[in-house]
């Protein structure tokens, strides 16, 4: 099968690759219909992710068809059509029983990082029962793409941390598409306002169309006042880190309300500045997770019924063999406009 592989910083190809085959009993095998590339594919091609090795099949998204089943999968057959999680989870474990899948002992975030992930014609999906999702009759899949990864994560990582409440305000530090899905998400919960920061004027009307009430670019570093006057010196009830850089991590602390919410989503790969000396008597919390996928049923359903449509995150469309064309477009964002590029196979 062709795959698209991780060759060390920097360098990655299609390659032809034997399909993967049944290694425990609990594994599906998934022919991939329509896969994308993350943020995270690139903080890997960068060298950042030390647990990704050189050889690695990268991808932790897609939907597709089942091919294979182990002889311990019960809930899913040959020709089902499934949600490929971005976590893996053993469903056993204490942290599975808690409901804290990313910190799953036998898997969590292990596609397209320590095991081969979905950017190939096939997957070795391991816990199949527990990681992947049946995809309703009717429902439009590459929509579902969107459920693997990004909206899970802006809604587990920013909204319900972040605890937004009807007639709050929010405001979401970062409008790549994990800020935009949790725009999308926190909107569930009626806030009353939702303040949109980021650099890129294309996003920054994005997020006006998909239900922002003000957008503000900070290019000039003037978010903090511009959210302080809008706010009446206030801030803002939940502040959602999108970005992963101290700068934004800060941005978040100055606009803070007192009894507020700092709901961090960004990966950050190195240090960044907490300033308690402005924050201990603010009574404020500072949330931090990884991505359970925990809510992917329920935000299923909200896709199923059009209470919100991932589908207008896909700007880009690809077919395999243009996969490279595809990172190019997506690691060029500020050029391109690409918000999720989907890759068909
Ligand atoms: N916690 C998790 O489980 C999880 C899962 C997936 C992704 N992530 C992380 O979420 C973050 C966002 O992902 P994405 O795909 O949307 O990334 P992205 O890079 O596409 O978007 C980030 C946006 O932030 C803007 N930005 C940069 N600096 C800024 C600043 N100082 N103030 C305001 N805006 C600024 C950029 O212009 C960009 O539009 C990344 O760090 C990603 O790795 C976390
Ligand atoms: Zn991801
Ligand atoms: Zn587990």
């Amino acid at each position: 099968m062709r795959a698209l592989v991780y060759q060390g910083p920097g360098k990655k190809a299609l390659e032809t690759r034997p399909t993967p085959e049944i290694a425990a009993p609990t594994d599906a095998i998934v022919k991939i219909a329509k896969t994308t590339i993350c943020g995270t594919d690139l903080h890997i091609l960068r060298g950042d992710v030390s647990s990704c090795t050189p050889g690695r099949i990268l991808g932790h998204e897609g939907v597709g068809v089942v091919e294979k089943v182990g002889n311990a999968v019960t809930a899913f057959r040959p020709g089902d059509r499934v949600i490929v999680s971005c976590i893996s989870s053993c469903g056993k474990c204490d942290y599975c029983r808690k409901g804290m899948y990313s910190h799953c002992v036998n898997g969590g975030w292990i596609l397209g990082n320590t095991i081969d992930g979905t950017q190939a014609e096939f997957v070795r999906t391991p816990f199949a029962d527990t990681s992947l999702y049946h995809i309703p009759v009717g429902t439009d899949e590459e929509a579902l793409v969107m459920l693997s990864d990004i909206l899970p994560t802006g809604f587990e990582c920013g909204v319900l941390n972040g605890k937004v409440q009807p007639g709050s305000t929010v405001a979401i530090v970062g409008s790549g598409p994990v800020g935009l899905a949790a725009l999308l998400t926190s909107q569930f919960y009626t806030p009353a306002e939702i303040i949109m920061v980021d650099f890129d004027d294309n996003r920054l009307e994005t997020a006006l169309r998909f239900g922002a009430t003000a957008t503000i670019n900070n290019s000039d570093g003037k978010a903090v006042e511009q959210i302080m006057k809008m706010t009446s010196g206030r801030g803002v009830d939940t502040a959602i880190e999108a970005v992963g850089i101290s700068a934004s991590f800060i941005t978040c602390q100055n606009i803070v309300a007192p009894g507020g919410i700092i709901a961090n989503i960004g990966v950050h790969g190195v240090k960044a500045d907490l300033h308690l000396e402005k924050l201990w008597d603010r009574n404020i919390a500072i949330t931090t997770r990884l991505v359970d996928t925990v809510t992917t049923p329920m935000l299923l359903k909200t896709v199923q019924s059009r209470k919100i449509d991932p589908k207008r995150l896909i700007t880009h469309r690809f077919t395999f063999d243009k996969i490279l064309d595809a990172y190019e477009t997506f690691e060029q964002a500020a050029k391109t406009n690409a918000l999720k590029v989907v890759i068909a196979i």
